[in-house]
């Protein structure tokens, strides 16, 4: 076999010195990263449920990023670069309705030989998930009650569920645009879910019927239709993957396990963006 003894073109410059520099493992805080993958059993399938939990959450605060930035964008009436950033939540949630796949590969057996030990956690208490509902505009005060005795999560929670959605935002924009949206709608209770109305229906139905004079508002509408439609895929793939791994046992945080994970399809963040499409 032959050994390079030289290195080749290339490698030439490649920094060995590390003494006073930072290195990737530095910069990334990889040590503490790859350190969270905590198994509390000694079965080989705990990993791989740790690692998509951590690689999913670590999505979800890539996806948060986006979206509170992407909402004061609209505040600000910068649709562009709102736009920007919404697309590229729309890859991300790609990533994050991927990884199901990975899971899959957990069977009931491999499953049940670690489920014990999760006691109560569960996903339904993921509070970045929650972060994630507020700021789309579905609003549940019962979500805030589990992190009371953590004041930091606590206060995030507590200011995504005052905070006007970025579908609060894109309302505002319809009238500031000219289009005559109810009062009602405009000076609404903020802590509230939002709940679907006819002024700002007909206001996106006007624009679907005449894209090229509302272009803008036509992509932002589109751009919120990809989001809802892939949260929905996401949810989706977590009911069926739930279905496959633990049947119609109860969940682990309390509910009814898939019944419950069925009856949160029905859910709309967006709700006029898809009645509209049958009145077109
Ligand atoms: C073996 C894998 C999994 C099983 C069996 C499972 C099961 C469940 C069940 C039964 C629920 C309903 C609440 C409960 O009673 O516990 C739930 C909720 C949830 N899970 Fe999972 N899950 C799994 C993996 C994941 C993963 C990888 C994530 C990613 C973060 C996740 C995120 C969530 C979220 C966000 C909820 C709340 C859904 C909502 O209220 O709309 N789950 N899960």
């Amino acid at each position: 076999m032959t050994q390079h003894k030289q290195p080749f073109e290339g490698e030439k410059n490649i920094v060995t010195n590390f003494e006073n520099r930072m290195t990737y493992t530095d910069y990334l805080h990889l040590n503490d990263v790859l350190a969270c993958q905590q198994p509390l059993t000694d079965e080989h399938d705990e990993m791989l449920f740790i690692t998509v939990h951590h690689i999913s959450e670590l999505w979800m605060k890539q996806i948060l990023h986006e979206v509170k930035s992407a909402t004061k964008d609209m505040q600000a009436e910068r649709l562009p670069e709102a736009f920007k950033k919404l697309a590229r939540v729309s890859q991300v949630q790609n990533q994050l309705k991927n990884v199901w796949d990975v899971l899959a590969t957990l069977t009931p057996a491999d499953y049940l030989k670690f489920r014990d030990s999760l006691g109560n956690s569960s996903g339904f208490q993921s509070y970045q998930n929650r972060l994630l509902e507020f700021y789309f505009g579905y609003k549940t005060p019962h979500i805030l009650k589990i992190y009371a005795h953590e004041p930091k999560i606590a206060v995030q929670l507590q200011e995504a569920y005052e905070a006007p959605s970025l579908y609060d935002e894109a309302i505002r924009i319809l009238a500031k645009r000219g289009f005559a949206i109810d009062e009602a709608v405009l000076q609404r209770d903020l802590t509230q879910k939002y709940e679907a109305n006819d002024s700002v229906k007909e206001a996106w139905k006007a624009v679907y019927r005449a894209p090229e004079t509302y272009f803008e508002l036509y992509e932002l509408a589109e751009e919120l239709v990809d989001i809802e439609d892939l949260f929905q895929q996401w949810r989706f793939r977590h009911m069926k993957t739930v279905e496959r791994i633990i049947g119609f046992k109860k969940g682990t945080g309390g509910s009814g396990g898939v019944s419950y994970l069925k009856k949160v399809l029905d859910q709309y963040f967006f709700p006029e963006l898809w009645q509209l499409r049958t009145e077109l």
